[in-house]
């Protein structure tokens, strides 16, 4: 694997001939991640993963100097899951200056669900994954279903900005208790991970609700968020969606989709399933 710190590197470096793929990512490499470089690799002859913590999409007060930060190990894994090129950029390298033109997606989008108690957050990272396109110019793009509403930011950015770009999601990589694989789990106490899988509980029960025609929305969400406070969690929300655009779904729509996100003690988890 070839690793480089800087865009003209890279861009020397990846071969002209056939279909590139691209994975980005922010490093601390888990299952959920590898799972998107092995599928990558089915879908191109050459895999860029990359590696950068973009301060765009943290607000202040948020995880940005915490985010571990491992790259060695991540090295490793990538080199495992036979990856080719890694961009692990500086931030000079990737914000030379103030970034000041960014990627805007409209607040229907942006500021619900995630968006909404995370002001910018999908800003910061459509303008980052719009960099990394220009940069990496990969013909297709990998990126997991666990972020349900950043795929389909990203989907829609790609789609009205007419890249000539697939966009491929991933399933949700857990561990075996149900918890979804992320970076954050790693700021868990031992008695935080055992309740964590309990947010994924939650969702299978709204899940199975629907699927046994319960249409009571409201209740189904509130229900969930309930059982979350009585374990000691701080729910931001439960919300039952339509997958496409995640806007509230009407009695007869199918193809729906339930999101989370609560705080168990500091650490804020995130998870959906599709029903
Ligand atoms: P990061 O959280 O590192 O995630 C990188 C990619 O891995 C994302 O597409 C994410 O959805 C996927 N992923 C994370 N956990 C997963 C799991 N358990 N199963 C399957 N896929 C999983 O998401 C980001 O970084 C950033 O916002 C980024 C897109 C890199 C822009 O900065």
């Amino acid at each position: 694997m070839q690793i480089h710190d800087t865009i003209a590197g890279l861009r020397a470096a990846r071969g002209k001939a056939g279909r590139v793929a691209l994975v980005p990512t922010m490093g601390n490499l888990h299952e959920g991640h590898i799972a998107l470089m092995t599928q990558a690799r089915a879908h191109a002859d050459q895999v860029i993963a990359t590696i950068f913590v973009n301060r765009l999409q943290f607000r202040p007060g948020e995880d940005f100097e915490k985010y571990p930060r491992t790259f060695e190990a991540d090295c490793e894994r990538l080199v495992a899951a036979g990856v080719d090129h890694l961009f692990a950029p500086t931030e000079a390298e990737m914000y030379p200056q103030p970034q000041t033109y960014q990627v805007e997606p409209p607040p229907e989008q942006a500021n619900i669900l995630d968006g909404e108690f995370r002001p910018g957050h999908f800003r910061g990272v459509a303008t980052v994954v719009m960099k990394l396109f220009q940069i990496a110019r990969p013909d297709v793009a990998l990126f997991g279903k666990k972020d349900y509403q950043q795929l389909m930011v990203i989907r829609n950015m790609v789609s009205e900005f007419n890249l000539p770009i697939e966009i491929v999601g991933g399933e949700t990589v857990r561990a075996a208790d149900g918890l979804a694989l992320s970076s954050r789990n790693g700021y868990l106490s031992a008695a935080e991970r055992a309740e964590a899988p309990r947010l994924y509980r939650v969702l299978t029960k709204v899940v199975e609700a629907v699927r046994a025609g319960d249409r009571g929305r409201a209740v189904l969400e509130q229900a969930a968020m309930a059982e979350l406070q009585a374990s000691g969690w701080a729910p931001d929300y439960v919300a039952l969606r339509k997958k496409l655009d995640l806007q509230l779904p009407s009695a007869h729509d199918s193809g729906l989709v339930v999101l989370a996100a609560a705080r168990l003690g500091s650490t804020r988890l995130i998870d959906n399933l599709e029903v």
